[in-house]
């Protein structure tokens, strides 16, 4: 059937970087991805696919590494369990994971070695090509509440206003900052700003602003070749950061104080106040 041109603006995309090794949730993550740690029942990687989804996201890519298969397994059927509880009530269990499974395609290509976030997107220019795409770091657990669509439909409608590259941001404390990339720029209008300046994970003192990015992106497929000219950063890893810095100089990047909540499911304080909340929230009232 030919697209529309409406229909080809659309966003199919996601990227999932997923290749990390996951070391502050040792001994849990030695043999099994972080990315699949469940918050109460249900895999962090999951929620992640789900809010793809949601915004229309259909196509998901992983770039995954050794020791993360399960990852894979997790979107595929399972035979033997699903012969051993059909007709049961707990076919039910299945049906959020059957749904994305049903509605999404997956492609894995492999990070041989972790050379940064920057590299690992680049290592995913092989499932994107040259169209504008998500970009979902699972241990950021975003959720939405008052029927607020989820952040990455959040970013796409801006993406449809800007079509250019759109970061989500949240107000951080200073000290936090050094945890994060740091935007500064000129507000544009209520909860957008245009990015002058980026840096990642700066001190206190030089920051440029408070405003830190979190695991949620829509690219523009131009950073791919920014990527490649891209020299190693800070921790000597090439950061998406910097890559993105350059796109915000020679064009248009956006950052928008997103609408929702999110758990720094990367760290132990994060992910343990994460699950407390999905349990209140979503489980407890299913
Ligand atoms: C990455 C990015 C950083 C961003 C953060 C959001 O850092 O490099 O710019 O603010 O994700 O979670 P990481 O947390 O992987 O060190």
């Amino acid at each position: 059937m030919p697209e529309s041109a409406a229909n080809r603006s659309i966003i199919r995309k996601c990227l999932f970087p997923v290749a990390g090794y996951g070391t502050r949730f040792l001994p849990a993550t030695k043999s099994m991805p972080k990315e699949m740690l469940p918050i109460v029942n249900k895999p962090l990687i999951q929620y992640a696919a789900e809010e793809a989804m949601e915004a229309g996201l259909h196509d998901l890519g992983f770039v995954t590494g050794r020791n993360k298969r399960a990852i894979a397994d997790h979107f595929d059927l399972s035979y033997e369990l699903e012969k051993e509880i059909a007709g049961t009530g707990k076919e039910k269990q299945l049906e959020s994971i059957n749904q994305v499974m049903e509605t999404c395609t997956f492609t894995y290509t492999r990070q041989r070695r972790m050379l940064g976030l920057g590299h690992a997107v680049l290592t995913g220019e092989t499932m994107i090509n040259d169209q504008a795409f998500g970009l979902v770091l699972a241990d950021d657990l975003c959720v939405t509440e008052n029927g607020d669509p989820g952040v990455l439909s959040q970013l796409v409608e801006l993406y449809r206003q800007f079509r250019c590259t759109i970061l989500a941001v949240q107000e951080v404390p200073d000290s936090e900052v050094h945890k994060y990339g740091v935007v500064a720029g000129e507000s544009l209008k209520e909860d957008v700003i245009r990015v002058t300046d980026m840096v990642e994970k700066p001190s206190a003192d030089q920051a440029p602003s408070n405003l830190a990015v979190i695991g949620r992106y829509i690219l523009t497929p131009d950073i791919f070749d920014t990527l490649r000219k891209t020299e190693p950063g800070k921790n000597d890893e090439i950061q998406l950061t910097d890559a993105i810095l350059a796109q915000a100089r020679s064009g248009c990047v956006m950052a928008y104080k997103f609408k929702g909540r999110r758990f720094d499911c990367g760290s132990i304080p994060g992910f343990v106040e994460a699950s407390q909340w999905v349990y209140e929230n979503l489980h407890k009232k299913r």
